[in-house]
């Protein structure tokens, strides 16, 4: 479904990308991790059209080279941020709509603002002022704002960064739920291991924009490279 080959991309000196190719499955989890610095921002920023690059990208074989934003977002590929990006004067209702304005091609879509509502248990909320709800309230309406453009893939930056152990139950849940019952692809950075073991059907992982291994999280995750590499630092974190 979204093929990159040969990825590169390069600021200046810096190749924060380099030569990278994998590909997501349609219905697929698929995570990636690394060490702080190693592209996985970046790569999101190339899929979404933010930064040109060299090499390819296809979705369902078309290429993603040279394609604003808005037409990538209305392919059906949207994402969320590192650090949640909420308009904070907004309801939580005015957020998910603007999602609804920006994907959908025929604008503004109040059923479908409603039903994501609802699948993200926000019914309740949604007259509340975003800059007053907590960091996993903010973050669960940046993927109903991103969820509102009717994607086929989505992608999570960090979805659980900063979270304690209930609320990444609570991440984990809603990203299965929102792969298996709405259907969509799922691509997941994430620094945690056990979560993307538990929750990723393939595992990337990069360094220095590289990659080191690609394939079942649970053997992936065994590899010395890796190990080396990457986990005994965040193993390190964990503990
Ligand atoms: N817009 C940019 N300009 C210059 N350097 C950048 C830019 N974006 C990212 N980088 C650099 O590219 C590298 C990869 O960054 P990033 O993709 O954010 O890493 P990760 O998400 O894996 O932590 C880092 O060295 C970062 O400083
Ligand atoms: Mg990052």
């Amino acid at each position: 479904m979204l093929q990159a080959s040969h990825l590169t991309k390069k600021f200046g000196e810096l190749v924060a990308v380099n030569d990278l190719s994998f590909s997501v499955e349609e219905g697929q989890v698929y995570g990636i991790a690394g060490p702080n610095g190693a592209g996985k921002s970046t790569v999101y920023n190339l899929i979404t059209g933010i930064y040109s690059f060299e090499g390819d990208i296809t979705f369902d074989g078309i290429s993603l080279s040279g394609m604003p934003p808005h037409k990538i977002a209305q392919l059906g590929i949207s994402r969320t941020f590192q650090i949640p990006q909420t308009f904070p004067s907004l309801s939580v209702e005015q957020g998910v709509g603007v999602g609804s304005r920006f994907g959908d091609s025929d604008g503004y879509d109040s059923e479908n603002v409603e039903s994501i509502l609802e699948f993200l248990g926000l019914e309740e909320d949604r007259n509340l002022i975003t800059s007053d709800l907590n960091l996993l309230g903010k973050k669960k309406l940046m993927i109903g704002s991103a969820l509102a453009t009717r994607p086929r893939v989505l992608l999570l930056d960090e979805p659980m960064a900063g979270s304690n152990a209930h609320e990444i139950r609570d991440l984990m849940e809603l990203i299965r739920r929102i792969n298996k019952d709405m259907g969509v692809t799922i691509i997941v950075i994430e620094h945690f291991m056990k979560v993307l073991i538990e929750l990723t059907d393939k595992l990337l992982i990069i360094e220095s924009g590289t990659k080191i291994a690609e394939g079942d999280p649970n053997e992936v995750t065994q590899l010395p490279e890796v190990i080396e590499s990457y986990l005994g630092d965040a193993y390190a974190d964990d503990n």
